[in-house]
């Protein structure tokens, strides 16, 4: 009976959560405004009216930046500032600040839509964006539907007053404008992440509608508490039935439910399951909550909430906890772009660039400083990456003459109430960041301000935590406005962290933002040095990884920290990749720098030698053994050529052409000494160096051999990507090397790569990484820069083989094939 009875209510189920049609339309429809976008890059008179002929305009799919196309120029937004948060008293030329390229200006884009079956009478009509920059003016059929300043941030807007009521096309033209210097790094132009339409009937759940929390945690039972708006069902008694499915799709809970809605209350739910599957970066295990809503009987509205079972907590003394461990962060600053690709959207690449992170042993993101793509945020619940989102880089005082501090006193609140309902149901979220190093830090009422943002975030998401970037230690440690925080999170400054531990209520101190080592790929410079701000003619740094700024430190500092003090809570170094702009050390009038050296992997997506030293400390799981630097020095034969190896083993053995250079041990003698193997006297000369690593015991357990190369002899190239989606939108990235005839990497090679792609797919970007090289991204043609650059490839809509071929002057050619499939 028993049996017969779970039968029928399985099956049940089973119908409920199929997808509803009525009357031939189901409750909810979206789609994306992706293809056939017009676009004009300049202002236009009345470029919303529907007179306009837009046919000349340049035809884009979205998302779009119009500015990583260049050309890179130094008179791209040339800021004559001081810096003050990098202790500058006078204002200097600032040179590639914000990348060199064309962001500042107006565009236009537009496209038009057709809503099917509509019903103006029984249908709402919302358009939503990810994320528009900036000052995006959206109108419909010619007439102003929203404006939205801060280009961060996702908003939305009922367009359904403005739509034709005769089935007609819909024409929508969003108007975009940046001001020159409005960011102190590359913010991207464009229509840049995606624009949905979203189709429901009149009473519906709103945009990011639902707020699911996981009110008790432990292994055996967990609560879920989800709390669903309702538009327009005000004095409805509704009924909702909701049923919680685990990844494999199976209902481990559900609840059918009536009530009443009155004015603005959320409809609230209770669910329990039992053994839940917990969600951390090691166990990425996902729900959803799949609701129904019906209003007389009538099925008004479908929804789906992701979620992950977590518990987040932070404990005087001890730090952080998840699911009643304590762990430190070991995460990373990423700011948005996606270095050749610019700001431009791509879950593919985001992945990729993920992926290495996660290899690193990396546990951690945080947003700098800025609102993430939804897609990112998607990507860290599945993947399992914890997440820190930002939204802000300026406040009520100016850092740039014309940043957000223009827009705050009016949008502030309504931008963090998007943020924070936008992404207060992906588990991969444990805590707010109301800022980065905010001027107002300093200002006698500053606190005021910095409560006023830790207090929307209490209201609207009182599960999380909220932190602040701060650098001027000395102002907040005294005005009250580090204290007021729930976790204090310090900007570098490691030599007052024992100050701030002992003088904050809270008992804790987070490394917001760390490091911020400089380096470029495959550069070595000599001697090799301990130095802050070191210029050199090349316009590059050591990946000695000994280099750093005025105001910042070498990572073996933020290690020290987080390993001998239980109230540190771990670190978000600056930054996990280059990104566009900001090029210190080389800021100030040294064109044509124009992107990043603090990455631990560089623009073009490859890792520098520093990825290793951190994943040496971050990655549990695997060993690590890596030798820097490469060994093909021509000029240096004689020469003392220090070798560094990143290893978790505890010590090493070198030999150079067989002969041993003695064995090195971790040490707390100094700093470097306890986190790298270190053999400074070295001399160089060809042939083969090879590290042998001991385990604990003495024994040798692994080994690695970096040998001279050779005249580089043919053209290489790899992939990880044997197989794409045939979607028109995933990209495979693809390694493009030097080697010699043996098929070592030549890391001195510079020469030009030209490359042809045909077949189902086509050419999407190059980078090599070099923050002084001014060729287009998007030419099939560059320079390798110390031996090595990235192709990008994109798939076309149909299954087949992308042919990709690559020539060099005097080298052998390389042919790859990379399979597209189409989804079954
Ligand atoms: C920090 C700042 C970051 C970036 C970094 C470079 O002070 O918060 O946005 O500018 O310096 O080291």
């Amino acid at each position: 009976m028993m049996r017969l009875l779970r039968k029928i209510y399985f099956l049940f189920f089973l119908f409920l959560f199929v997808p509803v049609n009525l009357n031939g339309q189901s409750a909810r429809q979206s789609f994306l405004l992706e293809k056939n976008w017009r676009f004009f890059q300049g202002e236009v008179a009345q470029g919303e009216s529907m007179v306009l002929d837009d046919r000349t305009w340049e035809k884009v799919t979205i998302p779009h930046d119009w500015a990583i196309f260049g050309p890179f120029d130094r008179a791209h937004d040339l800021q004559d500032v001081a810096v003050t948060q990098n202790g500058e008293k006078k204002s200097t030329v600032k040179t590639g600040r914000t990348g060199g390229l064309p962001y500042v200006g107006v565009g236009w884009y537009r496209t038009s839509f057709v809503v099917p079956q509509f019903e103006p009478i029984n249908k709402r009509v919302v358009l939503k964006f990810d994320g528009a920059m900036s000052e995006a003016r959206v109108y419909v059929n010619g007439k102003e539907a929203c404006f939205w300043p801060y280009g961060y941030n996702a908003f939305h807007c009922d367009v359904t007053e403005l739509l034709h009521r005769d089935g007609r096309n819909n024409m929508v033209a969003v108007r975009l404008e940046n001001k020159a210097q409005s960011s102190r790094w590359y913010p991207g132009a464009g229509l840049y992440r995606n624009v949905h339409v979203i189709v429901t009937d009149k009473i519906h759940v709103p945009v990011w509608g639902t707020y699911i929390t996981t009110p008790f945690v432990s292994d055996s039972i967990a609560s879920i508490k989800l709390e669903t708006s309702l538009k327009n069902a005000d004095g409805k008694s509704v009924r909702m039935v909701t049923a919680i499915l685990d990844a494999a799709g199976h209902v481990v809970a559900q609840k059918e439910n009536q009530q009443k809605i009155n004015y603005g209350k959320p409809f609230v739910q209770n669910f329990e399951v039992i053994k839940p599957a917990l969600w951390s970066p090691e166990t990425p295990n996902l729900y959803s909550a799949s609701t129904q809503v019906f209003v007389d009987g009538k099925l008004t509205d479908r929804f789906e909430t992701r979620f992950g079972i977590r518990e987040v907590r932070i404990i005087a003394d001890r730090g952080f906890m998840l699911n009643g461990k304590i762990r430190k962060f070991q995460g990373v600053c990423n700011h948005h772009d996606l270095g050749p690709l610019g700001a431009a959207i791509n879950v593919s690449a985001l992945r990729y660039q993920l992926q290495l992170l996660k290899d690193m042993g990396c546990d951690a993101i945080r947003t700098a400083h800025n609102m993430p793509a939804p897609e990112l945020v998607a990507l860290c619940d599945e993947l399992g990456l914890m997440m820190m989102i930002e939204p802000f880089d300026e406040w009520d005082i100016a850092k740039c003459k014309n940043g957000y501090h223009r827009f705050f006193a009016d949008w502030a609140e309504r931008d963090m109430v998007n943020m924070i309902h936008h992404f207060r149901n992906n588990p991969s979220v444990v805590m707010w960041s109301i800022g980065n190093e905010v001027p107002t830090q300093c200002s006698a009422e500053g606190y005021k301000v910095a409560s006023f943002l830790q207090n929307i975030c209490h209201r609207e998401d009182p599960s999380r935590p909220v932190t602040c970037g701060m650098d001027k230690v000395s102002c907040v440690l005294e005005n009250g406005f580090a204290s007021l925080l729930d976790v204090p999170g310090l900007n570098y400054r490691t030599h007052r962290y024992e100050e701030a531990y002992a003088k904050l209520p809270q008992n804790l101190v987070l490394g917001s933002e760390t490091a911020s080592t400089v380096s470029s790929r495959g550069v070595y410079k000599f001697p090799v040095v301990k130095k802050g701000d070191m210029l050199y003619p090349d316009h590059q740094s050591s990946s000695y990884d000994m280099e750093y700024c005025s105001w910042s430190n070498l990572p073996d500092e933020d290690f020290a920290l987080a390993e001998d003090h239980h109230w540190t809570m771990g670190q978000f170094v600056w930054t996990g990749f280059d990104y566009l702009g900001e090029p210190s050390p080389y800021d100030t009038d040294a064109w044509p720098n124009h992107s990043s050296m603090f990455g631990i992997i560089d623009l073009a997506s490859i890792p520098k030698d520093r990825y290793y030293l951190y994943r040496s400390l971050w990655n549990k799981k695997e060993h690590t053994l890596h030798i820097l630097p490469h060994w093909t020095w021509p000029d240096r034969v004689g020469q003392q050529t220090p070798v560094f190896v990143y290893t978790d083993y505890p010590s090493a053995e070198l030999f150079i052409n067989g002969k041993s250079q003695g064995i090195q041990r971790k040490t707390k003698n100094s700093l470097q000494e306890r986190y790298r193997l270190m053999w400074m006297n070295t001399l160089y000369e060809p042939g083969e160096v090879k590290v042998v690593a001991y385990d604990e015991s003495g024994k040798p357990a692994a080994e690695k051999i970096v040998r001279t190369a050779g005249k580089p002899f043919q053209i290489k190239m790899d992939t990880m990507h044997d197989s794409i989606a045939a979607d028109g939108r995933t990209l495979a990235y693809i390694r493009v090397k030097a080697v010699d005839k043996a098929g070592n990497l030549c890391p001195h090679a510079d020469g030009l790569v030209q490359f042809e792609v045909g077949g189902a797919g086509t050419f999407r970007a190059l980078a090599n990484g070099d923050p002084t090289n001014l060729e287009a991204f998007q030419k099939p043609q560059m320079h390798l820069f110390n031996g090595q650059l990235t192709l990008i490839v994109q798939s076309g809509e149909k299954s087949g083989k992308i042919k990709i071929q690559a020539k060099s002057n005097g080298l052998k050619e390389d042919v790859l094939t990379i399979q597209t499939v189409l989804a079954p």
